[in-house]
């Protein structure tokens, strides 16, 4: 079709020349554009090329009649439209008029006629042509919008009703007209319980405020994201995220949508999070403080230790040595909760069998938890082996069984359980920190008093007791909690107060048998003439040692840091039976004099002294050959012991 501006082209169909060529002549001075054709076969086929806004047709054409012609424009949905504007000579009757236009003809004049009456006649037809058209046009569009709204407004349905998150509308009377499945699954209210009603799901206590910020929603201002909680089916509360904005509908009035999403997940998570990052920073602070006492210790005790040797009980000095040299291993022990609170103990890993401790750990955990308390154990037979150090394990479990012991007062049941759990993808994604995988459980089960939630959220800070001043330093579950986590395991707790706890811990499993039998401590003589190379920069914890060595005949070479052991070793490797060195010195520390030594002479025996670097020497320096440790602060009979034993060549 052409378009509005262009010049209209008008196909004239006469099989006489000069009639066609006279109207040729006037529509062109109109300013139309004229094609022609002399038969009806040439109008048909040029109706298709040329695409005319009206065509003026002969009745009488040598081929095909004018009125088989107009049939055919018109019986043709793509030429249809086309007016067709029929001229006849010879039929100028009202009954060729009629049949004319009974055939579809637009307009029917006979000729001669009137060229002011023809263009007249023609100009009138394309008017009403282009109304049309445009009419058409119209309604074309409309359809097709509304087509697109459908298609929209099926689109949100889906949305809706597929959306994890709770959609519903509210009247401006907050009378709910939509609530989708999420919706449902949320608030445990079905869609017919609601559409219709006012909502249900508003907390008594919230009521004034979802009332004020309904009104302000309606009146214009979306929220977006607002935390508070709404109320299940079954009163239970949910941690909600809610999201609303006003709409307008025509059929409907105005109205809210709301978008709720339930948050207490979420929120779950986070706590969990918050906790851990908690535990963390109590962590580090404990540690640091930890370690530096550490080093002032080893010189207290040991010097104390030192002059205890050297006079006899009946000198005066003696008892209030003895009392410095008690406050200080209360001192250490106190500092050796904390590092391992602070996961920083080094460890001697084995593979274990975690019945067998629990076993072993029996003959003493009878006396510890007393006869008014029902002792149950109950191991799984074929518990996964554990990659742990076993006096850990057994201080764990300690602590835990001493714990329900003091929460069970007038007496109870202490259950001790072991079994094999595999954490999975799912569970991980609750708990924030865990691995999933295989895994040996501990759980300790007591009917005791339980916890409230606020001490839960507590216990396994340092010094955090609700035990009376003097009985408890709340150390016990921080030892428990760092000693866990040292181990790459997981610790969580189940209480509910009068009901009684349960502390499910879990340590990875490894795939080996468990080693034969725990070894156990010897008698040992201590005392010897071989040469030991004492590396400390710590001024008290190197004389202690030297001193504590030379008095048992040994022979000491002294380095105050790792650049001088270097330096004395390279010179003097041959006299030397042992190295005791400290982890940390400034510059050359304790491993890069290990290495150095490890060069030269592969098969010496090395002790790290430490109080807790583990991060010195790796996390395994338990599993190198020949290496062993001495845990600071000790005592002299314990590194004369350490001495002894490694130079025997013997293992502890
Ligand atoms: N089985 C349990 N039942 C009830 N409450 C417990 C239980 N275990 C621990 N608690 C609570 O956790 C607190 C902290 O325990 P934790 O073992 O760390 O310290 P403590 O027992 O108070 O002191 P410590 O163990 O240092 O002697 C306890 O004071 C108690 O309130
Ligand atoms: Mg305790």
């Amino acid at each position: 079709m052409a378009s509005e501006t262009a010049p209209a082209i008008i196909l004239n169909v006469d099989d006489n020349e000069d009639v066609r060529s006279f109207r040729t002549l006037l529509l062109a001075r109109s300013g139309f554009e004229v094609v022609e054709a002399a038969t009806g076969g040439e109008a048909l086929s040029l109706l298709k090329r040329q695409e005319p806004e009206l065509v003026l047709l002969d009745v009488n054409l040598p081929d095909i009649s004018g009125i088989e012609v107009c049939r055919r424009i018109k019986s043709d949905s793509s030429t249809n439209s086309i007016p067709v504007l029929q001229i006849s000579a010879a039929h100028t009757t009202d009954f060729d008029r009629i049949r004319g236009l009974d055939n579809g003809a637009d307009n029917y004049l006979s000729s001669p006629v009137d060229p002011d009456v023809l263009i007249a006649t023609v100009k009138s037809m394309l008017r009403l042509r282009r109304t049309q058209t445009a009419l058409q046009r119209e309604i074309i569009e409309r359809e097709r919008s509304q087509q697109a709204l459908r298609t929209t407004h099926s689109l949100l349905r889906a949305i809706i009703e597929a959306s994890p998150l709770a959609i519903f509308a509210l009247s401006s009377s907050a009378v709910v007209t939509s609530w989708n499945p999420a919706a449902e699954r949320v608030f445990g209210w079905l869609q017919t319980e609601t559409l219709n009603n006012t909502l249900s799901i508003i907390p008594d206590d919230q009521k004034d405020n979802w009332s004020k910020l309904f009104t302000s929603v309606l009146w214009g201002e979306p929220i977006t994201g607002e935390e508070t909680v709404m109320k299940k089916a079954d009163g239970s509360l949910v941690d909600v995220s809610v999201s609303a904005a006003a709409f307008d509908s025509d059929s409907a009035g105005s109205g809210v949508i709301v978008i709720v999403e339930d948050i207490t997940h979420r929120n779950q998570l986070q706590a969990q999070l918050r906790q851990a990052q908690k535990m963390e920073s109590i962590g580090t602070l404990a540690g640091g403080i930890a370690h530096d006492f550490n080093n002032v210790l080893t010189g207290i005790i040991g010097f104390a230790d030192l002059l205890l040797s050297q006079i006899n009980a009946a000198d005066p000095f003696y008892n209030p040595i003895q009392q410095i040299r008690k406050l200080g291993d209360r001192a250490a022990t106190l500092t050796r909760q904390l590092l391992a609170f602070a996961r920083r103990q080094l460890l001697d890993f084995k593979n274990l069998n975690p019945n067998a401790i629990v076993t072993d750990s029996l003959k003493f955990l009878g006396r510890i938890i007393g006869e008014h308390i029902d002792l149950k154990i109950d191991l799984e037979e074929n518990i996964h082996t554990i990659h742990a150090d076993v006096a850990q394990i057994e201080q764990v479990l300690t602590n835990l069984c001493i714990n329900a012991r003091d929460a069970m007062p007038g007496g109870g049941r202490l259950t001790i359980e072991t079994r094999n759990t595999v954490l999975d993808e799912s569970y991980v994604s609750n708990h924030p920190g865990a691995k999933a995988g295989s895994y040996a459980m501990l759980c300790v089960t007591d009917t005791g008093l339980g916890m409230d939630k606020s001490t839960k959220e507590r216990i396994f800070e340092p010094f955090f007791t609700t035990k009376d001043f003097g009985k408890g330093t709340g150390l016990g579950l921080a030892m428990v909690y760092g000693i866990v986590k040292q181990h790459g395991g997981l610790i969580y707790v189940y209480s509910e107060i009068g009901k009684g706890t349960s502390f499910k811990v879990y340590l990875p499993a490894v795939e080996v048998p468990a080693d034969a039998v725990i070894p156990s401590k010897t008698d040992f003589p201590i005392g010897g003439t071989e040469t030991v190379l004492v590396a400390e920069d710590e001024n008290a914890v190197r004389e202690l040692v030297v001193a504590v060595l030379e008095s048992l005949g040994y022979k000491v070479l002294t380095a105050k840091n790792g650049a001088e052991a270097i330096q004395l070793f390279e010179g003097r490797a041959d006299e030397i039976d042992l190295v005791l060195s400290d982890t940390i010195m400034p510059k050359v520390g304790g491993k890069e004099l290990f290495d150095v030594v490890r060069r030269r002479k592969p098969d010496l025996r090395f002790v790290f002294m430490s109080g807790y670097n583990v991060d010195a020497v790796g996390e395994n320096a338990g599993a190198i050959a020949n290496v062993d440790f001495l845990q600071k602060p000790f005592s002299p009979v314990v590194l004369g012991r350490k001495v002894r034993e490694v130079l025997d060549n013997r293992k502890e």
